[in-house]
């Protein structure tokens, strides 16, 4: 009880005692007792310039001084301007309007809305449904957990959740169609593809506004690109059935997987894309969606202009001064091209480890996104018992070490599998990275002891 009293902060877990960080530098953040860690995952995905940038800083306080807050009903800034126009150019072609919020979760919220409204308002009045895919995290909202299929963060919800339907990514690496990558690229008959065609002939066409998908599955599955052409066929599905297509690209957007929007990769054009975490680099609560002109079209003419939604601080002066200031960083720094060669280098460096350790049973990522799925051994594909939270662990000493990863568990049936994402800022120098795998290295051996010795304990219990 005393400890209740004397700390006021409601604790992501209420029983853990967190290192408070002082401040950070570069690629490390300090903690109080001058401990140093290697962002080794850019905080949740989200710090991608690391620490302590003066000019974003700067740019805030700036914007702070001139105007901290207009409401976006009555008032704009021209940082919001210029943030939307830098942010419109560099998004796929027919992708112009920028609309901001302050996390990723509003943004999918917002963009499942205006799919709904969208339809409705040119006469299509059934469709609400969004289809989603399990293993896939859209936000903590109601609609975003939703449409979302991270069943450990659903199932104390279940009963309050909306009546939206999910079907399988596809993880090749264990399909869960039980198909063979080979046979499925030769014959082009894709489970995970005509069974969204299933999902939408089930449900009525006519009652489906929106399929929702991260182009690189990131914290519940680890990093997880898909195979080649799945989204053309996507893209096919949703034009045929009158579905929009929103792309979230929150954990991806931005220079992540080595390309301004990972959009790029899959070969498409999304209906709406999602954005959150890198556009401001972490230092501002930034988020929001991009919208395809036909989508725009459709509000103007049907909608009197007007989408029904918003938020006080959509489009806050002091975010879009920092959003602004660090897309200027990543420009200067040319951070897309560090993005490719660190993340190539990253990619060789986890294969040796593969090697070395039978705990990692898959690398794949695209860029600096990289997962690597752990098992308890890799010859005898034996699975750790969700139980003995391997990845936390694992991460756990590494964090003894001085680096943080980003783990994850339930990636391969939303309660089995373990994987770590490695995810560090974009202008991550080749340095930190051998440390980076030094350190994880070092984390696999002491892990490797940990386990024995719990072995020996069952054993002589
Ligand atoms: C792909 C994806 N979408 C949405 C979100 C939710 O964003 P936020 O936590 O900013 O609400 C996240 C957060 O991790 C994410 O990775």
């Amino acid at each position: 009880m005393d400890g209740i009293k004397k700390d006021y902060v409601f604790h992501r877990d209420l029983k853990k005692k967190y290192p408070i960080i002082t401040h950070g530098e570069g690629s490390y953040l300090f903690d109080e007792s001058g401990k140093k860690y290697l962002d080794a995952c850019s905080g949740a995905v989200a710090a991608n310039l690391g620490h302590g940038i003066t000019s974003i800083g700067e740019a805030m306080a700036e914007q702070a001084k001139k105007a901290a807050f207009v409401h976006t009903m009555r008032f704009e800034t021209k940082a919001l301007h210029l943030l939307a126009e830098t942010i419109g150019k560099m998004a796929p072609d027919h992708l112009n309007k920028v609309y901001f919020t302050t996390g990723g979760s509003e943004a999918n919220e917002s963009a499942l809305k205006l799919a709904r409204q969208y339809h409705r308002d040119a006469g299509r009045h059934q469709k609400h449904i969004v289809i989603g895919r399990w293993q896939s995290y859209h936000g903590n909202t109601i609609g975003s957990l939703s449409a979302g299929g991270d069943v450990k963060r659903r199932h104390a919800y279940t009963p309050n959740l909306l009546n939206y339907a999910h079907v399988y990514s596809p993880y090749c690496h264990r399909c869960p169609y039980d198909r063979q990558k080979d046979d499925c690229l030769s014959k082009q008959n894709w489970t995970c593809v005509t069974d969204i065609e299933r999902s939408i002939l089930e449900l009525g066409p006519e009652n489906v506004s929106a399929f929702i998908a991260e182009p690189i599955v990131g914290s519940q599955q680890g990093a997880v690109p898909p195979p080649l052409g799945y989204f053309k066929k996507v893209r096919e599905l949703c034009d045929r059935y009158q579905i929009l297509l929103i792309i979230d690209e929150v954990m991806t957007g931005f220079g992540r997987t080595g390309t301004n929007f990972a959009t790029e990769q899959i070969g498409i054009v999304p209906d709406i894309i999602t954005f959150g975490k890198g556009v401001s680099a972490g230092y501002a609560p930034l988020a929001g969606m991009i919208v395809h002109d036909q989508v725009i079209e459709g509000i103007i003419e049907n909608s009197d202009g007007k989408f029904i939604h918003g938020y006080t601080y959509s489009g806050h002066p002091v975010a879009v001064a920092a959003g602004l200031a660090a897309l200027d960083v990543y420009k200067q720094d040319s951070v897309l091209e560090n993005v490719k060669k660190q993340g190539l280098y990253l990619f060789n460096r986890l294969l040796e480890l593969k090697q070395k350790h039978a705990f990692i049973s898959d690398v794949r990522g695209r860029g600096l996104l990289m997962g690597i799925e752990l098992v308890k051994d890799r010859e005898q594909d034996l699975l750790f018992d969700p139980a003995e939270k391997a990845a936390e662990r694992l991460n756990g000493i590494a964090m003894e070490l001085g680096a943080v990863f980003y783990p994850g568990s339930g990636s391969i049936d939303g309660t089995k599998g373990e994987h770590l994402i490695i995810s560090p800022p974009l202008n991550v120098t080749k340095t930190e990275m051998d440390e980076i795998v030094r350190i994880l290295d070092e984390s696999f051996t002491i892990f490797k002891l940990q386990l024995r010795k719990d072995e020996l304990y069952e054993i002589t219990k």
